[in-house]
């Protein structure tokens, strides 16, 4: 068997920007889509390279309403995974991935390594990022079914879509 376990379809593919209002609007001209209002990807429990103990994250971030594979623009965050050296092309994201930890030592496996973790409470793994320099340059992201802790750009709770069971991007604000 593979490292992925089977082949996974993208969800998503990420570019890493310093100012996302600004990219928005350039990649809502160059491509057409439709881009979600401003959310925060906001947990006291991330780790990465630049501290690998939790610590708080909080990154802006916009998806486009197209897709699959959808666009996500990520503001830059920190020192680490989401960085000011880390801009452009960043991640290609799969979700659905019911266990993140297994995905990960299966890679972790053949060699590709981590760098990037979110975690409930409990420390089951909602998020993690594979290491840049494993594959050529992009990161890939595992995302759990489990809702993420994505807030408004305000910090103001959004609904879960009862379609997807993630958070509703769309839901007015
Ligand atoms: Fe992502």
């Amino acid at each position: 068997m593979n490292a992925a376990g089977s082949p996974a379809l993208i969800d998503h593919i990420a570019f890493l920007v310093p100012d996302l209002e600004e990219a928005i609007l350039w990649w809502s001209a160059a491509t057409g889509c439709t881009f979600s209002p401003i959310a925060r990807y906001r947990t006291s429990r991330w780790s990465d390279r630049s501290d690998p103990e939790l610590h708080d994250h909080d990154a802006r971030i916009s998806f486009s309403k197209e897709g699959p594979p959808r666009i996500e623009l990520m503001e830059v965050t920190g020192e680490g995974a989401l960085g000011a050296a880390e801009i452009g092309p960043h991640h290609l994201g799969f979700a659905q991935v019911r266990d993140v930890r297994a995905r990960m030592a299966r890679l972790a496996a053949i060699g590709v390594g981590d760098d990037g973790w979110s975690f409930t409470k409990d420390g089951t793994a909602l998020v993690a990022f594979t290491e840049r320099s494993a594959l050529d340059g992009i990161r890939l992201e595992m995302v759990s079914p489990l809702p993420g802790p994505i807030v408004a750009d305000d910090g103001s709770l959004l609904p879960l879509d009862p379609a997807t069971g993630r958070t509703d991007l769309w839901a007015p604000r």
